[in-house]
């Protein structure tokens, strides 16, 4: 059921690689919502043309951007306000990378160089598209910026190693320029903490399976799911939430103020 929510809105979303994609159900949302909007991802990513259908049935654009390159994220915000008419009301950052997951280093043997490269995909990123947009005034007065986090920037999870710190980073940048972007023009910015979710990014996590089940048997609503994420979105971007900034919001069926649920117990608890 769409309520309008974003009726003539211009957004760019980052990240739809496939149908799992968080990113792409928030596309298909925000399109049922009246917004209209770019699509973006790594010119790599196109290759595998998933998002060309999406475009076609959100009536969309795409426009390949490295998000760790400047001068692409240049290209993108200036050219989505010719393609879609005006300044950007909303962004989704929905991008993450990290070699040391992809090549299952541990913690405590991080290689730098693969370190650095997650930092800047799927942090410095962020801040990258803020700065390009504060820079060009591309984005609208009360505009928002939301990213995708989650719960290892607060607490240890050992398998989502190096991310867990990119994550505390990117929860950073988005206080910080929350604050700058809030003075500067009232756009808010926040991240949304997402509770395990299979998709292509998740999914390259070790032991993920493992880790779903276990965060929705502490959950007592049960994990979120992609859809409710992305419902989740468009919230942040429609103007029923307009001071809403800076935060870090967790949508994860009540997880991470549980400290132990009655399944969790019960299956560790040998049956005593
Ligand atoms: N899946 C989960 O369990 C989960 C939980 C919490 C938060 N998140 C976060 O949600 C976001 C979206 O991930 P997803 O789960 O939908 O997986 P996904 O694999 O579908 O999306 C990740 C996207 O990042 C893009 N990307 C990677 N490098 C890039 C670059 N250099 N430039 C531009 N784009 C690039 C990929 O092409 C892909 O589209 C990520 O930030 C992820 O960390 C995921």
């Amino acid at each position: 059921m769409a309520y309008n929510l974003l009726k003539g809105k211009r957004g760019i979303i980052s990240g739809a690689l496939d149908e799992n994609s968080i990113a792409w159900k928030v596309a298909e949302k925000a399109h049922e919502e009246g917004a209209i909007f770019v699509l973006t991802n790594a010119p790599i990513a196109m290759r595998m043309g998933e998002i060309n259908e999406l475009a076609k049935k959100t009536n969309s654009k795409i426009i390949p951007a490295d998000a760790t390159n400047v001068d692409d994220i240049t290209n993108l915000f200036t050219q989505s306000q010719e393609i879609l008419g005006g300044k950007i009301d909303f962004v989704l950052h929905s991008i993450g990378m990290s070699v040391n997951i992809r090549k299952n280093v541990p913690y405590p043997e991080l290689d730098y160089e693969y370190y650095t490269k997650g930092i800047d995909v799927s942090a410095y990123s962020l801040h990258k598209m803020l700065s390009v947009a504060y820079k060009l005034d591309a984005i609208s007065e009360w505009g928002s910026v939301v990213a995708l986090s989650f719960i290892a920037a607060q607490r240890t999870y050992p398998f989502y190693t190096d991310m867990a710190d990119i994550k505390a980073l990117l929860e950073s940048i988005t206080r910080s320029f929350g604050y700058y972007y809030g003075k500067h023009r009232n756009v808010r910015v926040n991240t949304i903490s997402q509770s395990p979710t299979k998709t292509t990014a998740g999914n390259g996590i070790k032991g993920f399976s493992d880790l779903y089940d276990f965060a929705d048997s502490v959950s007592p609503l049960g994990n979120a799911s992609a859809e409710s994420c992305a419902d989740y979105c468009i919230t942040l971007f429609s103007d029923l939430t307009k001071m809403v900034t800076m935060q870090n919001l967790f949508h994860d069926g009540g997880y991470s103020s549980t400290g132990a649920s009655a399944e969790v117990i019960e299956k560790i608890g040998k049956g005593k």
